[in-house]
Order: structure tokens, then C-alpha cells, then sequence
């Protein structure tokens, strides 16, 4: 393993690190397309869901030569597949934290990927939630652009029913050749697959193989820096704020709690945003200036910049004018 002059703090003691080990990627790291973020050429592969980041230890082992790339939603568990690259030892992963759709969707180019690993996906197992569903027809033509010719996407779950469901999927997508076969060991090795063998659970497999590359999806613009507005009036009067809803097409925002920040006058947002199959967690900040009161969202946790956020800011905005201050101008 090659280290260069990187030195973080890594539990007791100060260990230099390898470039990918420096930091979990964010979006501006990913801009460039995963390519940018490796120092060699070779294929790639990206595994959506990884959770504890056992599977791409393993990969990163059989196939020495490919970069690999892994997207996570949950902090915590990217938290921990960091960790786990380091005391492993191993380099050409990259982590991300965010939503595997939008990865292929926003940052991945046409043909670029040789293979997308999907082990044991949540299953959203009720009626209501099957749009949450990662494994969607159209998320199948998305991957479709994405995947280099002979590349494939490879599906692994102990859940019968989403087995079903994404075949069903990738049929519908019309553009997919699948073979239903035993499960490569490597796959059967997951946190998941350890649990669910242990509790005797069947597990399934297949690999979907793409017939032709379509039309690439449309990116979704990110304008993270854009979602503010200003208002006037007095934030002070604000002593108490009601749970807020405010619906849009394709999503809707809730906005929960307030708290006054600990470091000035502002107010403090909790909002959750749910659209198709993403639920954000968000804070959104009202500050007094000069020149009024700004209303914005905050980068903590590194909010993927939707049409979910602009809403966000402007259900406080909403609440805020129940409060009697009104809007001067707004960036949304
Ligand atoms: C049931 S766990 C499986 C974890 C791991 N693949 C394994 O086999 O042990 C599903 C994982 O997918 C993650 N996840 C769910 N939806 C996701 C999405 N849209 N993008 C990325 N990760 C997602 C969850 O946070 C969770 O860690």
C-alpha cells in the first residue's frame, strides 16, 4: 500500500493514510465523475448499499485492478465502512455517502461502468413504500446508459418478493437480458448474507445484462448555493412554531421543530423532506443581518441539492410569515 504525506487521526495513534482513505467523498468530489478520483485507469464498479463495507473489502481483493466505488445512504454505516478500508489496508475505494440513484444518475457518464452491485437491498416490503424501491424500470435504463458494453448489474437478496419485483423491473425497462443463477460466493459473505443463511433464509441471485445502451437520463442541476431568501421583520417574535406541511408536486416537507442557535439570534429548522425514494433530513437557518433576515439551507450532512430543499426553505419561509415577517426577495 502506498501512503503518501496524509496523516489523520485514526483511533489512539496517527496513521499516515493512502489518498483514498483521506476523507469519506462528498459531492463536489464526485463531480468529476468517479474517474477523476482514482490515479489509474481500470474498470470501475460501484456497490449501492454497502453497509459495513465487508463486500467491497472482498472485492477490492478478487479484482486487484478495478476501482471501485461505494455509495451509502446511512452516515453511520459509512462511518464504519471508513474504518474498515483503513484496517484493512485497502486502496481504489472510494466511499460516498448519498443516494445510489442519483450517483449513476448525476455523476457516472455513459458506458463508464463495468459492473453495479446490488446486495440485499432495503425491501420496502409494504404497498405504500414500493416506490422507495431502488430497483425501479427507470432506475434499469439509467444503469443501462451507465454500463460499458459486457457490463451487467448483479442482484443479491434473501427478499423473494423484491426478487420478483426487479426482475419484473428490468423486464419492464425493456432494454435487459437477466440470468437467475446461484449466488457467487463473495455475495453470500455481507453482514446480510451471514444473518440471513443463519436464519435458513433462501437467498437469490441474478444478473441483469444490458441489450442496449439508451439515451442518458436527464441530470438533476444542484443548487445548493442558491436556496435562500430574505425577509423582513423581527425574528424574536418567533417564540413558538407549530409542525408545518407544505406538499409539492413530487414530494412534501415537514417542517418539525424550531430551536434558537446557541451562538446567535437565528433560528434553527428541523425539516424533513421526502420525495420518490429519498427522505432528507434537513436544517434550514433563519439569521438576522444588517440588511434583514436570511433564510437558508445548511450544509450539515451534506444535503443533496433537490427540488426537496428549495421547498424546505420555503416552508420556513411560510412559517416564518405567520409570524408576520414578510418576504423581500427570495433565491429559490
Ligand atoms: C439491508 S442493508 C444491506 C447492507 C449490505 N449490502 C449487506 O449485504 O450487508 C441495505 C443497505 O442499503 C442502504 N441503502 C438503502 N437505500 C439506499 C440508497 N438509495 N442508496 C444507497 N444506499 C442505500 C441502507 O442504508 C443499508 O445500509
Amino acid at each position: 500500500m502506498e501512503a503518501d504525506s496524509a496523516v489523520v487521526e485514526d483511533g489512539p495513534s496517527l496513521v499516515p493514510l493512502p489518498y483514498s482513505g483521506r476523507r469519506i467523498l462528498r459531492k463536489r468530489d464526485m463531480r468529476g465523475g468517479p474517474r477523476s478520483l482514482f490515479d489509474r485507469e481500470g474498470p470501475l464498479a460501484l456497490e449501492i448499499g454497502f453497509g459495513d463495507g465487508r463486500f467491497l473489502v472482498e472485492l477490492a481483493r478478487l479484482h486487484p485492478d478495478w476501482n471501485l466505488v461505494g455509495v451509502e445512504i446511512s452516515l453511520a454505516s459509512v462511518s464504519r465502512a471508513f474504518r474498515r478500508m483503513h484496517r484493512e489496508g485497502v486502496d481504489h475505494v472510494r466511499l460516498y455517502r448519498g443516494h445510489g440513484r442519483m450517483v449513476v444518475r448525476d455523476f457516472l457518464d455513459a458506458g463508464s461502468l463495468r459492473r453495479i452491485y446490488v446486495n440485499f437491498p432495503d425491501p420496502w416490503p409494504r404497498r405504500n413504500q414500493l416506490s422507495y424501491r431502488l430497483l425501479q424500470p427507470g432506475f434499469f435504463r439509467m444503469a443501462a446508459n451507465r454500463l460499458a458494453p459486457g457490463g451487467d448489474l448483479m442482484l443479491t437478496t434473501d427478499h423473494a418478493e423484491y426478487f420478483e419485483f426487479a426482475r419484473g423491473s428490468a423486464e419492464a425497462s425493456g432494454i435487459f437480458e437477466e440470468s437467475v443463477l446461484p449466488s457467487p460466493p463473495e455475495t453470500l459473505r455481507t453482514k446480510y448474507a451471514l444473518k440471513w443463511q443463519d436464519q435458513q433464509r433462501p437467498i437469490y441471485h441474478a444478473v441483469f445484462t444490458p441489450t442496449e445502451r439508451p439515451s442518458p437520463p436527464a441530470r438533476e442541476t444542484h443548487i445548493e448555493d442558491m436556496q435562500h431568501a430574505l425577509l423582513d421583520g423581527d425574528l424574536s417574535a418567533v417564540r413558538q412554531v407549530a409542525k408545518y406541511v407544505r406538499r409539492f408536486e413530487g414530494g412534501t416537507v415537514i417542517v418539525m421543530e424550531a430551536y434558537r442557535s446557541l451562538t446567535d439570534d437565528g433560528l434553527m429548522f428541523e425539516v424533513v423532506v421526502e420525495e420518490a425514494d429519498l427522505r432528507q433530513e434537513l436544517l434550514i437557518k433563519a439569521w438576522a443581518k444588517q440588511d434583514g433576515v436570511f433564510v437558508g439551507l445548511q450544509p450539515f450532512g451534506d444535503p443533496m441539492g433537490t427540488r426537496g430543499c428549495r421547498e424546505a426553505v420555503h416552508a420556513v419561509t411560510d412559517v416564518l410569515k405567520t409570524h408576520g415577517l414578510t418576504v423581500r426577495q427570495a433565491w429559490i
